[in-house]
């Protein structure tokens, strides 16, 4: 396979030597790497020469320039970068790919690092993307503004690098998300009430299967629970996506947060959600985007675990598998979160009016990553927490949705709704306030967005993304628009 030569313009991003250290058994010499992809060591040598890929030493610095013998490249680095290659995509951009935005050693418990992971979201960067950009671009203190807030991981990580967040999104369910992961709380007291949680509905499943251990609750009591449970879900899709002992125990444990006296509901809430997400009747491998549900009880051939598997029928082992896993994430940012201001606003972008929330403060900038066009349902993918707690949807307001495709006409639609994002936000910026916006921008839109909302782009960085989804690590790339408001 041939790589096309470089364009002239060499990209224009600092490479700097990072603190980042890398795992070291993925470090080869170039002769090793050239062996290991079937390349030549002077292919090898030309994508670090064109910056196409990093050069690191053997501690897995990433570095300027080598010493003597002590070159290394990365292997999965340079299978991503040959892997976009063929794909097509690297030859069309000029900078190359920006090798320290790639992330390819990251384990996935630190790109799921504490809240991070309170509940999972299809479509969300990474934490050590938006924390690159805030630690060149900002200072403690500034004011960040994420227009398409989605699970709050902006708002997040500049909580974390004091700094004060806006985040603004459409959909009711997202907005708890965030909410739930940056709010303030008593440790101790969240400890309390999940674990009482769990134990209560622990109690209740054993009950549901009769087990030797089960309370003594009388038959007759029991079945007419069970029948208040049932004739208070008016979901057709909770009574069909579930096993009946799964749906039992989840309208039970959304009882015990509605009418319990617990302070942190909405957390007890994303618990639930997670856990109800995990207890669908689908396959291991398929749980972002599942066209219909399994029989209950059949065994399917799972292509995550190579072996037959039975779709799940229960929802109590998730719900105690993510009570652990909640307190211990909370406990954890607990640790990391400053006390600068975070404010979440539910709404259109578009429309919404920053000027009553922020009075006089004037924003430093913006890191987003907006949806893009015909891709992500981003409220069908919460359907069961839209279903189980009668959440109000606001799909109708999405930019870019999943219903319309990539039409022309879906184009046009989403470079206005975008534009008009930016234009309705900008004047809260200040003059040379800095505007990074993550896109996969396939279609080539983001340099007509920039000229109607009033934007010039300063730079482009361009990175491999390659864990991204469920679905595998088949990478695709990505850019990272540096913009600025024009004089
Ligand atoms: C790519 S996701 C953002 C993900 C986010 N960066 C994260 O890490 O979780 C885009 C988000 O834009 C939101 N969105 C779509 N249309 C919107 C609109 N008109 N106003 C505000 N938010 C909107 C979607 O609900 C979705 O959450």
């Amino acid at each position: 396979m041939k790589v096309k030569s470089p364009p002239k313009a060499r990209s224009k991003f600092r490479v700097k030597e990072s603190e980042t250290s890398y795992v070291s058994a993925d470090l080869l010499t170039i002769e090793e790497a050239a062996n290991a992809v079937g390349k030549t060591p002077a292919n090898i040598r030309y994508y670090l020469q064109y910056n196409r890929i990093g050069k690191y030493n053997p501690e897995g610095k990433r570095i300027v320039k080598a010493l003597n013998g002590e070159l290394r490249v990365s292997l999965s680095e340079i299978k991503a970068f040959l892997a976009l290659i063929k794909k097509g995509i690297e030859k069309h951009h000029h900078a190359g790919l920006h090798s320290e935005l790639g992330f390819y050693h990251l384990a996935e418990r630190e790109r799921t690092k504490h809240v991070h992971r309170l509940h999972p979201y299809l479509g969300k960067f990474i934490p050590q993307l938006v924390e690159w950009f805030l630690k060149q671009y900002f200072k403690q203190g500034d004011w960040v503004l994420d227009p398409f807030m989605g699970s709050g991981t902006t708002l997040v990580v500049g909580n974390e690098l004091k700094m004060n967040t806006v985040g603004i999104d459409v959909s009711e369910f997202n907005c708890r998300i965030a909410q739930v992961k940056t709010q303030q709380y008593d440790v101790e007291k969240v400890r309390f009430e999940i674990l009482d949680a769990d134990k209560r509905i622990t109690l209740f499943s054993k009950r549901l299967l009769k087990t030797d251990d089960a309370p003594l609750f009388p038959d007759r009591e029991f079945k007419k629970l069970e029948e208040r449970l049932l004739s208070g879900c008016k979901s057709e899709y909770l009574k069909t996506w579930f096993a009946p002992r799964a749906l039992l125990e989840m309208l039970y444990y959304r009882e015990l947060i509605n009418k319990g006296k617990y302070q942190y509901k909405d957390l007890l809430r994303v618990l639930l959600s997670r856990a109800v997400r995990s207890s669908r009747l689908i396959p291991h491998n398929d749980l972002a985007t599942p066209k219909v549900p399994l029989p209950v009880g059949k065994e399917y051939w799972c292509q995550k675990h190579n072996r037959m598997c039975k779709p799940i029928d229960n929802c109590v082992s998730k719900i105690h598998a993510y009570s652990e896993d909640t307190v211990r994430r909370i406990e954890e940012f607990d640790k990391l979160k400053s006390d600068k201001k975070i404010t979440i606003l539910q709404g259109d972008s578009r429309r919404i009016n920053l000027g009553k929330e922020l009075s006089s403060v004037k924003l430093d900038g913006i890191f987003t990553s907006p949806p893009y066009v015909g891709q992500i349902d981003y409220h069908d993918q919460h359907i069961y927490a839209y279903e189980l707690f009668g959440i109000k949807k606001n799909d109708k307001l999405e930019i870019g949705p999943k219903s319309m495709g990539k039409s022309l006409k879906a184009r046009q639609d989403y470079v206005d709704g975008i534009s008009k994002v930016f234009q309705n936000v900008l004047p809260f910026l200040k003059k040379d306030a800095n505007i990074f916006i993550v896109a996969n921008d396939r279609l080539k839109l983001y340099p007509e967005i920039a000229q109607r909302s009033g934007l010039k782009i300063v730079e482009e960085f361009h990175r491999a993304v390659t864990k991204r989804t469920e679905k595998g690590d088949n990478p695709y790339q990505e850019t990272i628009f540096w913009m600025k408001k024009k004089d």
